[in-house]
């Protein structure tokens, strides 16, 4: 098993580190070789995805990823700057899978900002469609418009696209992960006004017909965006397109209480994956030793269970980290009265010493 590790930039050095050592700790054998990505590769080599970093990405079986950018690279044009590298290894290995998963931890109730009793228990799988929809799809551009109730005036426009086949292999992936869950699907769209989301709904009823044994709804974006806040625990399962997936997935997020908190995973239909966790770089409080390595760790968990087949070792990560919540250690983004505050590597070294204790 053959790991890439792509540590990036700002708080991504420091919340990789920690993620290795905890796989480290697992005893058990794969190959971790890093290379650098975004602001760090563009310093080194004078591109966010260099070659070379791009090839270890292909080669090896999972990506463990941390975060890119800076505002310091804001005047650097498009093609250079750290977020590209993103895009880059999302498109040149075709991950268009996207988990995001919401667990409210039992220990961390309180830092939601809904309350307790809503999110208590909370454990939802949101999956985003990654490579279609309207952030790519063509034509998009400026122009002065033809026609409308301003002819003649400075427009821009995107285009909304989804092929059958995008629909289909995100809808199994979908049914797929009900199944190991509690088999409901929500499949959210927009299909009252939108064709291209006329399409998605028709298409992912006809996959649904072939899982029998997982339940289906449907839900319009708008509704959905309000059910989350009001009653989360309704969903098991929410599928949907790139854009709705982007902005329901952080609106899910902040219910769990810290970004920090937060992994994900991007998968290919090969299940390779890169695993990294939903936050940025936080340039804000990078070098200050202070930022929440689990989002980091269990995303290293997620990479265990879905892409080297290593199940019981994503459980031992899992069950450490609710561990040492339940100790009362805290970074500074989840502290609270009572609580003890630690900084990255402690939390880190206290996820290994959790691990090693259950050997
Ligand atoms: P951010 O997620 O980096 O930070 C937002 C806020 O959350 C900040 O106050 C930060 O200190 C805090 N935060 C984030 N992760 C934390 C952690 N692990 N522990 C404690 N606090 C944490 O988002 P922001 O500030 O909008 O963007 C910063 C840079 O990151 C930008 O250059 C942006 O483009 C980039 N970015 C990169 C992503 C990626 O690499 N996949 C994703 C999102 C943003
Ligand atoms: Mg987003």
């Amino acid at each position: 098993m053959k790991i890439a590790v792509l540590p990036g930039d700002g708080i991504g050095t420091e919340i990789v580190a920690e993620a290795v050592k905890v796989l480290r700790a697992l005893d058990l054998r794969f190959e971790m070789e890093t290379a650098p990505v975004g602001g760090a590769a563009y310093e080194a080599q004078g591109h966010p995805l260099p070659e070379a970093t791009l090839q270890l990405a292909r080669q090896a079986d999972a990506i463990l990823f941390g975060a890119v950018g800076d505002w310091k690279y804001d005047k650097l044009e498009r093609q250079l700057r750290p977020e590209q590298a993103i895009l880059g290894l999302r498109k040149h290995l075709g991950l268009f899978a996207n988990f995001r998963p919401a667990i409210c931890y039992e220990q961390l109730t309180h830092a939601s900002s809904l309350k307790p009793e809503l999110v208590a228990g909370l454990d939802i799988l949101i999956i985003r469609e990654l490579t279609g929809d309207i952030y790519f799809g063509q034509p998009r551009g400026r122009r002065q418009a033809p026609d409308g109730h301003f002819p003649g005036a400075e427009e821009a426009f995107d285009t909304m696209r989804y092929t059958r086949p995008e629909i289909e292999r995100i809808a199994h992936v979908a049914f797929q992960a009900a199944r190991k869950r509690s088999r409901r699907v929500t499949s959210v769209d927009k299909a009252n006004v939108l064709e291209t989301f006329q399409l998605w709904k028709d298409v992912v009823t006809e996959v649904g017909k072939r899982y029998p044994d997982v339940a289906l709804d449907h839900i319009y974006v708008d509704n959905a965006a309000m059910q989350l806040v009001k009653a989360p625990k309704k969903f098991d399962v929410v599928v949907t397109g790139n854009m709705f997936g982007d902005i329901l997935s952080d609106e899910a997020a902040m219910l769990t209480g810290s970004i920090g908190m937060l992994p994900s995973a991007s998968l290919n239909a090969g299940n390779q994956g890169l695993y990294e966790p939903s936050h940025g770089s936080a340039p804000d409080i990078a070098g200050q030793g202070v930022a929440n390595p689990l989002a980091t760790i269990l995303s290293a968990a997620m990479m265990l269970r879905y892409s080297l087949n290593q199940p019981e070792a994503a459980d031992r990560i899992e069950s450490a980290v609710q561990h040492v919540l339940a100790q009362g250690l805290r970074t500074a983004d989840i502290w609270s009265q009572g609580t003890t505050k630690v900084g990255t590597r402690q939390m880190g070294d206290a996820v290994v010493a959790a691990i090693t204790s259950t050997k």
